[in-house]
């Protein structure tokens, strides 16, 4: 397996024991939101783990003092629908004041590319560092023009999560973005001819929702 200057795998016990429990065929939708949402509280851990900070003066019951509190760029957390939102709730209890976006890209019958049909971003994107979101990280095409489009309306930090990611859809992100770095749970083997990532977790969307 290549290594990726792009890719960061959080490799935390918890995150890996999560991550089987949902990659199960036999896990319910309800087990596999909660795992989800358990995950990318994790996950936004790590992504956020070097958020710069600024000593401010408080006072607590018995004294003053200088503590740190978070300095520097806001968040904005943008879900690629839909099972974007299946990261978004855990970041958003993170980080409460984030702002979020959404993007919304289907694919093409003929020609396989994302086709955008929704594209609601904060005005003051600019100002803020982007943590994007899709749980599954395949050919990277949607990756790819959800990134595009987040450039496009002005963000020049831009971060990406997912919880699976294949070599393939790595590699995209490598040649089209490579200064978003890519956070995931685990680097899985191949994408199949139908470009779902193996041995995967079967439909993100519709384990989270229960759909088929
Ligand atoms: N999207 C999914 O939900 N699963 C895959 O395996 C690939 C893309």
């Amino acid at each position: 397996m290549p290594a990726f200057p792009n890719l960061t795998i959080i490799d935390h016990p918890l995150v890996q024991h999560k991550l089987t429990l949902m990659r199960r065929r036999e896990k319910s939708t309800n087990a596999f939101r909660q795992l989800l949402k358990e995950t990318s509280l994790l996950l936004g851990y790590e992504v956020m783990r070097d958020l710069p900070l600024q000593m401010v003066p408080i006072e607590t019951p018995l004294e003053p003092m200088m503590a740190p509190l978070l300095a520097g760029k806001k968040l904005c957390f943008v879900s690629v629908l839909r099972a974007g939102d299946g990261l978004l709730d855990g970041l958003l209890d993170l980080a409460p004041s984030a702002r979020v976006g959404h993007i919304g890209l289907y694919r093409d019958p003929v020609t396989k590319r994302p086709v955008e049909y929704l594209n609601k971003l904060p005005e003051d994107i600019e100002d803020r560092l982007v943590i994007a979101v899709d749980p599954m990280l395949a050919t990277g095409y949607s990756a790819a023009v959800a990134v595009e489009l987040i450039k496009r309306a002005g963000a020049s930090q831009i971060r990406f999560v997912s919880l699976l990611a294949a070599p393939e859809g790595v590699q995209v992100m490598l040649d089209q973005h490579p200064d978003v770095p890519i956070f995931t749970a685990a680097l899985d083997r191949e994408l199949d001819e139908h470009a779902y990532i193996r041995p995967g977790l079967g439909d993100a969307g519709d384990r989270l929702f229960g759909t088929k």
